[in-house]
């Protein structure tokens, strides 16, 4: 299946919900307003919508809700409630998916 629909309001703040696409997770996280704000990785107004891929060299990044950070398991790197690389070996932000925006639906693919 090339295209993925989800609905965005099924997500309550704080949460976050790990969507399939093309074999791939991709990482829907509601931000709340103690995170980071991110206008320029926003999706649709608190959300972020990120591949769950390390941009190091491709594990599966965790959700670390104590600390609304990511923290991949391999070498140590973290990335921000945008998404955003913050320390360790990672050298860009998490990649975004091509998706479209339909009311409170997100179109992945
Ligand atoms: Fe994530 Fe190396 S694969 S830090």
């Amino acid at each position: 299946q090339a295209t993925v629909s989800f609905d965005l309001s099924t997500v309550e703040p704080g949460q976050i919900k790990v969507v399939s696409w093309r074999g791939k997770p991709v990482f829907v996280l509601r931000r709340t307003p103690d995170m980071v704000q991110c206008p320029d990785r926003s999706v649709k107004g608190e959300y972020t919508v990120v591949l769950g891929i390390c941009t190091h060299l491709g594990c599966i990044p965790n959700w670390e809700a104590d600390k609304k950070i990511w923290h991949c398991p391999c070498h140590g790197g973290e990335y921000d409630a945008c998404g955003k690389n913050i320390f360790g070996p990672p050298p860009r932000p998490l990649d975004v998916p091509p998706f479209k925006i339909e009311g409170t639906t997100i179109v992945l693919g």
